[in-house]
Protein backbone atom coordinates (compact mmCIF):
# COMPACT_ATOMS: atom_id res chain seq x y z
CA UNK A 1 0.00 0.00 0.00
CA UNK A 2 1.07 3.46 -0.66
CA UNK A 3 -0.01 6.93 0.71
CA UNK A 4 0.94 9.94 -1.46
CA UNK A 5 -0.01 13.40 0.13
CA UNK A 6 -1.20 15.56 -3.39
CA UNK A 7 -1.38 19.53 -2.29
CA UNK A 8 -0.55 22.68 -3.45
CA UNK A 9 1.70 25.29 -1.24
CA UNK A 10 2.14 28.90 -0.95
CA UNK A 11 5.79 29.91 -0.62
CA UNK A 12 5.14 30.51 3.40
CA UNK A 13 3.68 27.27 3.67
CA UNK A 14 0.03 27.76 3.32
CA UNK A 15 -2.69 25.89 1.74
CA UNK A 16 -5.61 28.19 2.07
CA UNK A 17 -6.17 31.87 2.42
CA UNK A 18 -6.22 33.35 5.95
CA UNK A 19 -9.87 33.10 5.83
CA UNK A 20 -9.77 29.43 4.19
CA UNK A 21 -12.54 28.84 2.45
CA UNK A 22 -12.64 27.11 -1.29
CA UNK A 23 -8.75 27.57 -1.76
CA UNK A 24 -7.94 27.20 -5.45
CA UNK A 25 -3.82 27.89 -5.40
CA UNK A 26 -2.59 26.07 -8.53
CA UNK A 27 -2.89 27.13 -11.89
CA UNK A 28 -2.88 24.64 -15.25
CA UNK A 29 0.07 22.63 -14.65
CA UNK A 30 -0.85 21.96 -10.84
CA UNK A 31 -4.05 20.31 -12.49
CA UNK A 32 -2.20 18.37 -14.62
CA UNK A 33 0.06 16.70 -11.88
CA UNK A 34 -3.35 16.71 -9.23
CA UNK A 35 -4.96 14.43 -12.58
CA UNK A 36 -1.84 12.55 -12.47
CA UNK A 37 -1.96 11.01 -9.17
CA UNK A 38 -5.76 10.73 -9.18
CA UNK A 39 -5.33 8.59 -12.19
CA UNK A 40 -3.25 6.56 -10.16
CA UNK A 41 -4.86 6.27 -7.18
CA UNK A 42 -7.44 3.58 -5.75
CA UNK A 43 -8.94 5.77 -3.41
CA UNK A 44 -8.53 10.14 -1.73
CA UNK A 45 -8.91 10.41 1.81
CA UNK A 46 -9.64 14.05 2.42
CA UNK A 47 -10.59 15.67 5.50
CA UNK A 48 -14.73 16.58 6.10
CA UNK A 49 -13.85 20.15 6.74
CA UNK A 50 -12.35 20.30 3.07
CA UNK A 51 -15.31 18.65 1.64
CA UNK A 52 -17.43 21.62 3.17
CA UNK A 53 -15.03 24.27 1.97
CA UNK A 54 -15.30 22.76 -1.61
CA UNK A 55 -18.57 21.30 -2.10
CA UNK A 56 -17.02 17.93 -4.47
CA UNK A 57 -13.65 16.29 -4.66
CA UNK A 58 -11.60 16.43 -7.39
CA UNK A 59 -11.76 14.77 -10.26
CA UNK A 60 -10.38 13.53 -13.43
CA UNK A 61 -11.27 14.68 -16.49
CA UNK A 62 -8.15 14.17 -19.16
CA UNK A 63 -9.27 11.93 -21.83
CA UNK A 64 -6.16 10.25 -22.00
CA UNK A 65 -6.66 9.36 -18.45
CA UNK A 66 -9.68 8.18 -18.74
CA UNK A 67 -9.39 6.21 -21.58
CA UNK A 68 -5.94 4.91 -19.92
CA UNK A 69 -8.42 4.05 -16.80
CA UNK A 70 -10.47 2.14 -18.54
CA UNK A 71 -8.49 0.18 -20.82
CA UNK A 72 -7.40 -1.38 -17.95
CA UNK A 73 -10.53 -1.89 -15.98
CA UNK A 74 -10.59 0.29 -13.37
CA UNK A 75 -13.01 3.09 -12.41
CA UNK A 76 -13.24 6.30 -14.12
CA UNK A 77 -12.56 8.03 -10.68
CA UNK A 78 -10.94 6.85 -7.14
CA UNK A 79 -12.88 6.83 -5.23
CA UNK A 80 -13.62 9.08 -1.95
CA UNK A 81 -13.36 8.44 1.63
CA UNK A 82 -14.14 11.27 3.36
CA UNK A 83 -12.69 11.57 7.40
CA UNK A 84 -15.22 13.02 10.24
CA UNK A 85 -15.52 12.77 13.53
CA UNK A 86 -19.58 12.41 13.19
CA UNK A 87 -21.64 9.49 11.74
CA UNK A 88 -23.07 11.86 9.62
CA UNK A 89 -20.56 14.71 9.30
CA UNK A 90 -21.77 17.66 10.63
CA UNK A 91 -22.73 20.80 7.62
CA UNK A 92 -23.23 18.26 4.60
CA UNK A 93 -25.81 19.98 1.97
CA UNK A 94 -27.66 17.95 -0.20
CA UNK A 95 -27.36 20.60 -2.82
CA UNK A 96 -23.07 19.81 -3.61
CA UNK A 97 -21.90 18.53 -6.56
CA UNK A 98 -19.86 16.08 -4.39
CA UNK A 99 -23.10 13.92 -4.54
CA UNK A 100 -23.31 13.90 -7.78
CA UNK A 101 -19.84 12.99 -9.11
CA UNK A 102 -19.03 10.09 -11.03
CA UNK A 103 -17.17 7.47 -7.57
CA UNK A 104 -17.91 6.00 -5.07
CA UNK A 105 -18.11 7.77 -1.63
CA UNK A 106 -16.85 5.85 1.34
CA UNK A 107 -17.64 7.70 4.82
CA UNK A 108 -14.63 7.09 7.28
CA UNK A 109 -15.76 7.89 10.93
CA UNK A 110 -16.16 6.63 14.66
CA UNK A 111 -18.75 4.11 14.46
CA UNK A 112 -20.05 1.02 16.35
CA UNK A 113 -20.48 -2.52 15.01
CA UNK A 114 -23.95 -1.40 13.96
CA UNK A 115 -23.77 1.69 12.25
CA UNK A 116 -24.65 2.28 8.49
CA UNK A 117 -23.52 4.81 5.90
CA UNK A 118 -25.51 8.00 6.21
CA UNK A 119 -27.37 8.93 2.98
CA UNK A 120 -25.00 9.33 0.28
CA UNK A 121 -22.30 6.77 1.06
CA UNK A 122 -22.14 3.51 -0.48
CA UNK A 123 -20.59 2.41 2.68
CA UNK A 124 -19.01 3.27 6.57
CA UNK A 125 -15.83 2.39 7.66
CA UNK A 126 -15.21 2.27 11.33
CA UNK A 127 -12.28 4.71 12.61
CA UNK A 128 -10.22 3.32 14.98
CA UNK A 129 -6.84 5.29 14.22
CA UNK A 130 -5.47 6.05 11.33
CA UNK A 131 -2.74 2.73 10.81
CA UNK A 132 -6.40 0.62 11.35
CA UNK A 133 -7.92 2.46 8.64
CA UNK A 134 -5.27 2.08 6.02
CA UNK A 135 -5.37 -1.64 6.71
CA UNK A 136 -9.22 -1.77 6.21
CA UNK A 137 -8.57 0.39 3.02
CA UNK A 138 -6.36 -2.57 2.24
CA UNK A 139 -8.30 -5.46 3.01
CA UNK A 140 -11.03 -3.39 0.92
CA UNK A 141 -8.75 -4.14 -2.56
CA UNK A 142 -7.39 -0.19 -2.09
CA UNK A 143 -3.83 -0.06 -2.76
CA UNK A 144 -3.14 3.06 -4.09
CA UNK A 145 -4.46 5.97 -1.99
CA UNK A 146 -4.00 9.61 -2.46
CA UNK A 147 -4.38 11.96 0.39
CA UNK A 148 -6.05 15.40 -0.85
CA UNK A 149 -5.68 17.41 2.73
CA UNK A 150 -6.74 19.59 4.16
CA UNK A 151 -4.33 20.58 6.87
CA UNK A 152 -5.62 18.66 9.85
CA UNK A 153 -5.40 15.37 7.98
CA UNK A 154 -2.08 15.88 6.67
CA UNK A 155 -0.53 16.94 9.87
CA UNK A 156 -1.80 14.01 11.53
CA UNK A 157 -1.22 11.26 8.65
CA UNK A 158 2.18 12.72 8.31
CA UNK A 159 2.87 12.48 11.85
CA UNK A 160 1.57 9.25 12.68
CA UNK A 161 4.46 8.42 9.48
CA UNK A 162 2.11 6.87 7.30
CA UNK A 163 2.56 8.88 4.31
CA UNK A 164 4.99 7.35 1.42
CA UNK A 165 5.17 9.74 -0.68
CA UNK A 166 4.83 14.19 -1.01
CA UNK A 167 3.75 15.29 -4.06
CA UNK A 168 4.22 19.57 -3.15
CA UNK A 169 3.31 21.90 -5.91
CA UNK A 170 5.11 25.27 -4.62
CA UNK A 171 3.08 28.11 -5.80
CA UNK A 172 4.15 31.64 -6.23
CA UNK A 173 2.27 33.18 -3.59
CA UNK A 174 2.55 34.13 -0.06
CA UNK A 175 -0.61 34.20 1.53
CA UNK A 176 0.40 34.49 5.72
CA UNK A 177 -2.86 33.22 7.95
CA UNK A 178 -3.43 30.00 9.96
CA UNK A 179 -3.53 27.51 7.13
CA UNK A 180 0.05 25.73 7.12
CA UNK A 181 0.15 22.62 5.56
CA UNK A 182 1.30 20.61 8.24
CA UNK A 183 -0.24 22.10 11.78
CA UNK A 184 0.90 20.62 15.07
CA UNK A 185 3.43 17.99 13.83
CA UNK A 186 6.23 17.55 16.27
CA UNK A 187 8.59 15.15 16.27
CA UNK A 188 11.71 14.17 19.05
CA UNK A 189 13.77 13.74 15.45
CA UNK A 190 13.72 14.32 11.80
CA UNK A 191 11.68 12.44 9.15
CA UNK A 192 13.74 12.88 6.45
CA UNK A 193 12.67 12.53 2.33
CA UNK A 194 14.30 11.54 -0.98
CA UNK A 195 13.76 13.81 -3.79
CA UNK A 196 12.18 11.83 -6.98
CA UNK A 197 11.22 14.47 -9.06
CA UNK A 198 11.49 17.88 -9.58
CA UNK A 199 9.60 20.09 -12.68
CA UNK A 200 8.83 23.88 -13.84
CA UNK A 201 4.80 23.49 -14.77
CA UNK A 202 4.56 26.71 -15.69
CA UNK A 203 3.14 30.24 -14.15
CA UNK A 204 6.15 29.91 -11.95
CA UNK A 205 4.98 26.63 -9.89
CA UNK A 206 7.39 24.06 -9.18
CA UNK A 207 6.29 20.26 -8.91
CA UNK A 208 8.33 18.38 -5.80
CA UNK A 209 7.76 14.79 -4.82
CA UNK A 210 9.48 13.11 -2.27
CA UNK A 211 9.96 9.57 -0.81
CA UNK A 212 9.81 8.81 2.84
CA UNK A 213 13.67 7.85 3.53
CA UNK A 214 12.91 7.02 7.04
CA UNK A 215 14.26 8.64 10.23
CA UNK A 216 17.63 9.60 11.77
N1 LIG B 1 -4.00 23.75 -1.36
C1 LIG B 1 -4.43 22.52 -1.35
O1 LIG B 1 -3.92 21.64 -2.08
C2 LIG B 1 -5.55 22.13 -0.43
C3 LIG B 1 -5.90 20.78 -0.29
C4 LIG B 1 -6.92 20.46 0.58
C5 LIG B 1 -7.56 21.45 1.32
N2 LIG B 1 -7.20 22.74 1.15
C6 LIG B 1 -7.85 23.80 1.94
O2 LIG B 1 -7.72 23.46 3.31
C7 LIG B 1 -8.85 24.00 4.03
C8 LIG B 1 -9.46 22.86 4.86
O3 LIG B 1 -8.47 22.29 5.67
P1 LIG B 1 -8.78 21.88 7.17
O4 LIG B 1 -7.49 21.55 7.83
O5 LIG B 1 -9.63 22.94 7.78
O6 LIG B 1 -9.72 20.63 7.00
P2 LIG B 1 -9.52 19.07 6.70
O7 LIG B 1 -8.21 18.54 7.20
O8 LIG B 1 -9.88 18.83 5.28
O9 LIG B 1 -10.72 18.49 7.55
C9 LIG B 1 -10.82 18.69 8.94
C10 LIG B 1 -11.92 17.78 9.42
O10 LIG B 1 -11.48 16.43 9.29
C11 LIG B 1 -12.07 15.66 10.32
N3 LIG B 1 -10.97 15.15 11.17
C12 LIG B 1 -9.81 15.76 11.50
N4 LIG B 1 -9.10 14.97 12.33
C13 LIG B 1 -9.83 13.85 12.51
C14 LIG B 1 -9.63 12.67 13.27
N5 LIG B 1 -8.52 12.47 14.01
N6 LIG B 1 -10.57 11.72 13.21
C15 LIG B 1 -11.69 11.90 12.47
N7 LIG B 1 -11.94 13.00 11.73
C16 LIG B 1 -11.01 13.97 11.77
C17 LIG B 1 -12.96 16.61 11.12
O11 LIG B 1 -14.23 16.56 10.50
P3 LIG B 1 -15.62 16.82 11.33
O12 LIG B 1 -15.56 18.25 11.71
O13 LIG B 1 -16.68 16.49 10.33
O14 LIG B 1 -15.58 15.89 12.49
C18 LIG B 1 -12.29 17.95 10.87
O15 LIG B 1 -13.15 19.05 11.07
C19 LIG B 1 -9.80 24.54 3.00
O16 LIG B 1 -9.61 25.94 2.92
C20 LIG B 1 -9.34 23.88 1.71
O17 LIG B 1 -9.63 24.66 0.56
C21 LIG B 1 -6.21 23.11 0.29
Amino acid sequence: MSLRLVVAVSLDGRLAPPDGGAAQLGGVGDRRVLEDSLAWADACLLGAGTLRAHGSTCQIRRSDLLAERESAHRPSQPLAVVVSRSNPPPGLDPGWLFWRQPMQRWLAAPAGPEATPPVGFEQLLPLRGWSQLLTDLRSSGLERLVLLGGAQLAGQLLQADLVDELQLTLCPLVLGGPYTWLPDVSRPEPQRWSLLDQQHLGGGELLLRYQRSGNS
